[in-house]
């Protein structure tokens, strides 16, 4: 297929983007990783205007949807750069971007450091032995396969890199700990989860279907409400 790739390129963190735009042939069954290594092991592509091309900066490291890192805007949505075959493009045209919530530092290479600095601040670990029951391990298992990647926050509207919302990429990985809180006593997730992600998520749900791994992401909010506000508030 003939396709006309445009990506949004950086030089560092501290340059001004630009657009630059490729015409190549490629394969549809391809997806947009293997697209990214075909343009990168070439040193002789030029774009439209006869500009040299040189290699596109991304991140990518086990090509299998399980670690997060190729995370991108493709065609306008966030998505990852390893799951998306150029099947999905429509007209023979490909946009590639960053992911706009978080600093860039090189082409389509972001600072995603934020979600861990945001997990940490909330208190996301055990202290204690798990109290696992039967119940909760289906809630566990889905929560643990976040990978991080920031999709759904790109496209929630009330997530800010600067502001107390930490976002599902906080409460999907939360609502796997809250599930094996032992009882009794008063937790610091609880307490953060109040202010760091009950009071901030509008419920607008348009992170509801966005998840790339699959993550039923209102059914982990709905059971950290419950476990961290709900039974707390009328107990
Ligand atoms: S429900 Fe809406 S506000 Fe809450 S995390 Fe999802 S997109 Fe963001
Ligand atoms: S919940 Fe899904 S979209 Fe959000 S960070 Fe985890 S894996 Fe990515
Ligand atoms: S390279 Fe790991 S998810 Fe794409």
């Amino acid at each position: 297929m003939k396709l006309t790739i445009d990506i949004l390129r950086q030089k560092d963190s501290a340059s001004a983007p630009y657009k630059q735009t490729i015409e190549l042939d490629a394969r549809s069954d391809d997806t947009v990783a293997t697209l990214l290594n075909t343009i990168n092991a070439r040193d002789d592509l030029k774009d439209i205007n006869g500009e040299p091309v040189g290699t596109i900066h991304w991140q990518c490291s086990c090509l299998q949807k399980k670690c997060g890192a190729c995370a991108m805007r493709i065609n306008g949505d966030p998505a990852l750069a390893c799951d998306t075959k150029l099947s999905a493009c429509k007209r023979g045209k490909l946009s590639l971007e960053p992911l706009r919530k978080f600093p860039t530092v090189r082409d389509l290479i972001v600072d995603r450091s934020l979600m861990m600095d945001n997990l940490r601040t909330i208190h996301n670990w055990l202290e204690q032995s798990a109290h696992h029951t039967g119940k909760a391990a289906d809630l566990c298992y889905d929560a643990s396969r976040c990978i991080q990647c920031g999709c759904c926050l790109e496209v929630c509207p009330n997530f800010m890199p600067d502001g107390d919302f930490y976002g599902a990429a906080a409460f999907v990985p939360a609502s796997r700990i809250l599930s094996q809180l032992p009882k009794g006593k008063k937790y610091d997730l609880v307490k953060a989860y109040g202010k760091h992600i009950y009071s901030g998520c509008g419920k607008s749900l348009s992170c509801h279907d966005i998840c790339p791994v699959g993550i039923d992401i209102e059914h982990k909010l709905s059971n950290s409400n419950a476990v961290a506000v709900w039974k707390r508030l009328f107990k």
